[in-house]
Order: structure tokens, then C-alpha cells, then sequence
């Protein structure tokens, strides 16, 4: 199973969701089953590493945040199984990339939210330190739901 995270810069939300889920599904024992990447829409943030506001948000609370800034392909849609999308301008983003013989299923982040109800996980880059916590606070409710239904289809 092939999962892949995409937000806009591929710098704050989407890393951020990766090292959650990649530690959720890592401490489930399931990390040879399940592989987990990210990805950006846009193309400014190629080969950075993630923005050190989140990489030291994420890491109080003890996740790991280690990849580099990568732009989403059509071949993604190949690629991976699940192709989640992190607000709705980014899933609107990743629709004309998809074929229709594309394996990927292309979802929104909120989907998975099962208690608090949200439009979309908010980027936080332009606004202060709170932002960045409320993400990890949103990915950690939402990746606990995700893990759940993929360990049932695997
Ligand atoms: P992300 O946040 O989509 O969560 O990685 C952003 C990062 C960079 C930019 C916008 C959003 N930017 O405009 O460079």
C-alpha cells in the first residue's frame, strides 16, 4: 500500500503528515507494508528541506520530520494507491492530473477527521507559531482514522 500526502509547498503540511503517519504506522509494525511520501502542487520548495517551524513543532511532541521538497507528476497517480489531499485548493490542484486508468485514489485530508470538523487542514506559513501546532494537532486525529481503515484493506 502506497500512500502520498500533497499540500502546496510540500514544506509545512504535507511532511508534517508523512512523519505522523510514517510513526503511527511504524509503531503499528506495519511500516514494511505501508510506504508513505509527500508531495507539493507547487514547485518553489524542490530539494528544501521542510520549514524549521514545523520540523521543531513536530518535533516536540516527538515526530520526526526528514524529507526534502518534491512537486507531484502525473506518474503519482500511477504510483501510489491513495493520494490525499490536504485542502480543498490542493485536491482542486491534483484533479487535472488524474487519468482515468490511474491506480490512485484521490481523497481530502477532512475525510478522515472524525471528531473535529474541518474545511481543510489551514496553511499555516504566512501566520504565527499556534498554526503550526493546530496542524499537528489535525494530522494526529486524522492519520490515527487512516491508519484504521488501511489496516483493514490490507
Ligand atoms: P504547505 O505550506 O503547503 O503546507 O507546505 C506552504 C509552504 C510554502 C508556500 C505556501 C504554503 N509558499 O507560497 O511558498
Amino acid at each position: 500500500m502506497r500512500i502520498l500526502f500533497v499540500c502546496l509547498g510540500n514544506i509545512c503540511r504535507s511532511p508534517a503528515a508523512e512523519a505522523v503517519f510514517e510513526k503511527l504506522v511504524c509503531d503499528a509494525g506495519l511500516e514494511n507494508r505501508i510506504e508513505i511520501d509527500s508531495a507539493g502542487t507547487g514547485g518553489w520548495h524542490i530539494g528544501e528541506q521542510a520549514d524549521p517551524r514545523m520540523r521543531s513543532a513536530a518535533r516536540e511532541l516527538g515526530f520526526k520530520i526528514t524529507s526534502r521538497g518534491r512537486q507531484v507528476t502525473n506518474t503519482d497517480f500511477q504510483n501510489f494507491d491513495l493520494i490525499i489531499a490536504m485542502d480543498s485548493s490542493n485536491f482542486n490542484n491534483l484533479l487535472p492530473l488524474q487519468t482515468e486508468d490511474d491506480r490512485a485514489k484521490l481523497i481530502q485530508f477532512r475525510e478522515l477527521m472524525t471528531t473535529q470538523h474541518i474545511e481543510g487542514v489551514p496553511d499555516p506559513y504566512y501566520g504565527g507559531p499556534e498554526g503550526f501546532k493546530e496542524v499537528l494537532n489535525i494530522l494526529q486525529e486524522g492519520c490515527k482514522e487512516l491508519l484504521n481503515r488501511v489496516s483493514s484493506s490490507l
